[in-house]
């Protein structure tokens, strides 16, 4: 079992030691987990190249730690309970011993499609055991998983796939998300009709439904995997061979390929998910993400796993067949530690506490948040009726890029304060800098958050393109990884993360770039020019709101409005789609022609006045238009 902080003097000396000799503290650490050949260096990095390395000529396989090892010392452990999108469906377990075997089949499969070691696969599953099955079985081989959410478009999948010149794809080919069928299969179809890169297809029969199968490339899960050996050997990876690319968001250009490494992640998500939450063995953990977001990477399948933990993955949505149903799930699993959004709260508090009656909610211990700020409202309902003010939330601040949590309180050691993340956990450096790029050492302050040293989980570059890796973390502070994040640090030295500083919006907890969702706006053919900002919304945190040039007569225009919002589901997903749209006829532009986002996002927001200095747009009178024009 890995070191477990105990109680706040625990805390204080762990995060000093982890500063003052972060390579003893880490050394420690990371001695504990399954190794096949022990480390010479702990940690080699600079910041400008960005050049990050732990753990280096250390040898493992991360399946040794997150699977083989349980299921030698407690085989008949639940490593996967899953509970269905349908609750009169079973449920079903897998164990540390059939999760094994499962992911040594799978990796036979893999095999026997011609995917080797660094070979790229990607992964378009909904949320069901075989999707944490294939990313293991990847890791097994060595070959690269590259996840992709599947509410994503056929177009974005493709370009996904493309970027990294993915093999082989695995997916399904249908499920329910409420009462909806999404024939993931179909889209899967669409997206290869232009990824040349792409050999085979394997498709889980998940929902029983015909489905068109391309000969030779198609190829369904359970055939193959009836036809293959339970013995595999893991593929010996070195520490910082890449363990799996995920795409996010940036403020500008094409979604990036986050690259995360194999040793350092392991360490970074085994570590922060025993302490953040104080996983106690045999507690039974549900986390709600998705896994084809970061977050259901770390905190469904890596870290819980390499803590032997039991790790609940569910399959619907929190409001089918009724707004119990997160809390229905507490009570027939008893749940001992729930992770959710802080959107996910806010919706299920719209409809009031009736529904939770008759829940039995007692063998909740800890709560958690992630994804995006919650406010206080949120927190206080989540706190009182959720968790009987018994339990703390733990609201983790983290990013696809950071790998793992990084400020958050520790469960049941940290004073929690509503709507903070509180203190970084040890290994973690964090600074405030002011617009001149200094850094703030007082508290009760507000700036820019960077960290200033590397911890393990940091992601390593952007896959196929360092140059922009460094760019955009490593450039606008020199030495130090800038967040995009704004925080404030009150006199105790919490942080309060106050939200993006660029041109991401998090809408329902997801990542989008206003960029991406201009370009896919862009390509209708009614539109000139448009220009995407976010504005506050009660429930998702976010919604997107988007200003467009037309370049006909609008005489329809919630004919075109409509049509840009179908336009965007599928081009990108239905996440994304705006939810409020302003046909104008100019966008507040500066003399060299850049839009001066911030001018839309006070419009957005309701703003009539307060616009600052407005005397360099090329025609100042455009606000005033823009106001008028706003429905
Ligand atoms: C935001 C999600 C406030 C933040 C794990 C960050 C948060 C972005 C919190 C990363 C939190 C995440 N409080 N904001 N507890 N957690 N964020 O890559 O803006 O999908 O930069 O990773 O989510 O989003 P990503």
């Amino acid at each position: 079992m890995l070191n477990q902080i105990n109680s706040i003097e625990e805390y204080n000396i762990a995060y000093k030691a982890s500063i003052e000799n972060p390579e003893t503290f880490w050394d420690e650490i990371a001695n504990t987990f399954v190794w096949r050949k022990k480390f010479s260096s702990v940690l080699e990095w600079n910041f400008t190249e960005p050049k990050i390395e732990w753990f280096k000529d250390g040898k493992l396989n991360i399946t040794d730690t997150c699977i083989e090892q349980h299921a030698n010392s407690t085989p008949e452990k639940i490593a996967i309970i899953w509970e269905p999108n349908d609750p009169n469906e079973n449920f079903r377990t897998l164990t540390y011993l059939q999760l094994f075997t499962q992911v040594k089949k799978c990796a036979n499969v893999l095999i026997k499609n011609g995917i080797c070691k660094g070979d790229k696969v990607c992964i378009y599953m909904p949320m069901v055991p075989e999707a944490a099955v294939a990313m293991l079985a990847c890791a097994r081989i060595g070959a690269i998983h590259s996840v992709v959410f599947a509410g994503f478009s056929a177009q974005s999948l493709r370009d996904r796939i493309n970027d990294s010149s993915c093999k082989l794809i695995i997916t399904a080919d249908a499920v329910y998300r409420g009462s909806k069928l999404i024939e993931l299969k179909k889209i899967v179809d669409e997206a290869l009709l232009q990824c040349p890169s792409i050999k085979t297809c394997l498709v889980l029969n998940h929902r029983n439904i015909s489905t068109y199968m391309k000969s030779e490339r198609d190829k369904f899960w359970n055939d193959e995997m009836q036809n293959v050996s339970d013995e595999n050997e893991a593929e010996i990876m070195d520490a910082e061979s890449p363990l799996f690319i995920l795409y996010t968001s940036g403020s500008t250009g094409k979604p990036k390929g986050l690259l995360h490494t194999t040793a350092g992640y392991m360490v970074y998500t085994a570590y922060t998910f025993k302490n953040v939450f104080n996983y106690k063995p045999d507690e039974i953990y549900c986390c709600t993400a998705d896994i084809g977001w970061i977050t259901g990477h770390s905190y469904i399948i890596y870290g819980p796993l390499a803590n032997g933990a039991t790790t609940l993955m569910f399959e619907g949505i929190p409001t089918y067949p009724d707004h119990g149903r997160f809390w229905d799930i507490i009570d027939k699993h008893n749940v001992n530690i729930f992770y959710t959004a802080p959107t996910a709260i806010r919706s299920l508090e719209a409809f009031g506490t009736d529904i939770l009656e008759n829940k039995n909610l007692s063998s909740l211990r800890v709560l958690g948040t992630v994804g995006e700020p919650i406010n206080e409202e949120a927190w206080n309902w989540y706190f009182e009726n959720i968790g009987k003010k018994n339990c703390p939330i733990v609201d983790t601040w983290w990013q696809t890029e950071t790998g793992g949590i990084l400020i958050s309180p520790i469960a049941h050691v940290t004073k929690i304060k509503p709507a903070f993340a509180t203190l970084p956990l040890p290994g973690i450096q964090p600074v405030l800098v002011d617009e001149n790029g200094n850094e703030i050492i007082e508290n009760n302050v507000e700036g820019n958050l960077c960290i200033k040293f590397p911890w393990p989980g940091i992601a390593r570059s952007i896959y196929g393109n360092h140059e922009r890796f460094k760019s955009t973390y490593f450039s606008d502070y020199p030495n130090m990884y800038f967040t995009g994040d704004g925080s404030k640090r009150d006199e105790d030295g919490y942080y309060r993360i106050t939200g993006r500083v660029d041109d991401i919006i998090k809408v329902s907890g997801h990542r989008i770039g206003t960029g991406e969702v201009e370009d896919a706006i862009n390509m209708h053919d009614c539109v000139v020019e448009s220009a995407v900002v976010g504005f506050p919304h009660e429930i998702k945190g976010q919604g997107i709101y988007a200003f467009i040039i037309c370049n006909k007569e609008t005489a329809d225009a919630e004919k075109i409005k409509n049509e840009i919002k179908i336009h965007v589901s599928n081009l990108i997903g239905s996440f994304a789609k705006p939810e409020k749209i302003q046909i104008v006829t100019g966008l507040p532009k500066t003399r060299s022609g850049k839009i001066m986002r911030r001018i839309l996002r006070k419009i957005a927001d309701g703003e009539k006045e307060k616009f600052g200095d407005i005397s360099t747009l090329l025609d100042p009178n455009i606000v005033e238009k823009i106001i008028s024009e706003k429905k």
